[in-house]
């Protein structure tokens, strides 16, 4: 494995990643647009949207046409298929070759699946930043969500991010696909609490109903009070609410800052609990208020990359 001592486990550096658009490596119309579009991230699809006989040509697809980088600070993910798939390698070595910030590896049902692509990748000698994300879209998965999280607790391992796979949890599980997922949310909940222990990034799934903006927007809503970081998408027509879901407003950002700044006066130095405005502020507060200023500050970055 690759050692990464700028990333210390639990300290990675604040990414945006409120939306992250699937693209399919089969369609060139897509990715074309894909450059124009304001999403935090591009997840290009090697797997579930590219059918078997078109696999081959997707990746030369992805060869051709990612030679130029997205720019605008948007993170590029190539998800590849199973490595034990009749595909996974050839896909690994194109992606790797493409220089991704990072490899999302589907069907993620142990910590294995995670040590047997880091060590591929560390055998091509590919650089520290190049990272790797994990679907967890199985019974197995979500059972295993904390030990698989668990990779990411020594430096030297490039798990950077979970994305849960709704589609594959509802096939593989049977459970009713309802408003407001009332059966799913208890798994959903779990991915978030292991990718919380752990450090990492979590991602809600897609929405399959793509013109069904109202029902979109209740399930970004639902997808940040969970705790989620962002939310996967399959239509560009997702990502201005989505951004505005999982983003910042003015009035937040301001309450996050005056937190800080009186933690930070001298006769408070030694104080463990403030009031402000009439509310009990904590430390951990104060805590919470540099994590939202290091979002915002990243999404400033974004905007202005
Ligand atoms: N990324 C980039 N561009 C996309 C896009 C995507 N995921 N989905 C649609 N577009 C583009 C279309 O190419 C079209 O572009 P144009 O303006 O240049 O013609 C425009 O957005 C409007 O598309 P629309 O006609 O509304 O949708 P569609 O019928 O072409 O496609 C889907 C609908 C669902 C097939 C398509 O959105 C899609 O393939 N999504 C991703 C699916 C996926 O990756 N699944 C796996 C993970 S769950
Ligand atoms: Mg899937």
């Amino acid at each position: 494995m690759n050692s990464n001592p700028s990333q210390p486990a639990g300290q990675r550096p604040t990414r945006p990643r409120r939306s992250v658009l699937y693209v399919p490596g089969g369609n060139e119309r897509a990715i074309a647009k894909a450059r124009t579009l304001d999403c935090d991230a591009v997840i290009f699809d090697l797997e579930d949207s590219v059918a078997p006989d078109a696999k081959s040509e997707a990746r030369e697809n992805l060869r051709t046409l990612l030679k130029q980088p997205l720019g605008g600070g948007r993170e590029t993910i190539i998800r590849i298929n199973p490595l034990a798939s009749p595909w996974g390698a050839e896909d690994l070595l194109a992606a790797r070759g493409l220089k991704p910030d990072a490899i999302l590896i589907p069907k993620v049902d142990s910590p294995e699946a995670i040590a047997e692509v880091d060590d591929a990748l560390d055998q091509t000698d590919a650089p520290d930043t190049l990272r790797l994300w994990a679907m967890i879209e199985t019974p197995k998965g979500i059972m295993n969500a904390g030990q698989i999280a668990r990779a990411a607790r020594t430096p030297d391992c490039r798990l950077d991010c979970f994305v849960t796979g709704t589609n594959d949890i509802i096939k593989e599980t049977g459970v009713a696909p309802l408003p407001g997922r009332p059966y799913l949310s208890t798994w959903l909940m779990e991915i978030v609490l292991a990718a919380r222990a752990y450090g990492l990034d979590a991602l809600d799934g897609v929405y399959n109903d793509f013109r069904d903006m109202e029902g979109f927007a209740a399930e970004c809503a639902q997808g940040r009070a969970m705790g989620f970081d962002g939310k996967t998408l399959i239509h560009p027509g997702q990502i201005g609410t989505t951004n505005e879901a999982f983003g910042i407003d003015a009035a937040q950002l301001e309450e996050a800052r005056a937190i800080v700044a009186t933690f930070a006066r001298p006769e408070n130095a030694r104080a463990g609990v403030i009031s402000l405005d009439g509310r009990m502020v904590e430390r951990l507060h104060a805590e919470m208020a540099e994590k939202l200023i290091a979002k915002a500050d990243a999404l400033a970055a974004r905007a202005s990359d």
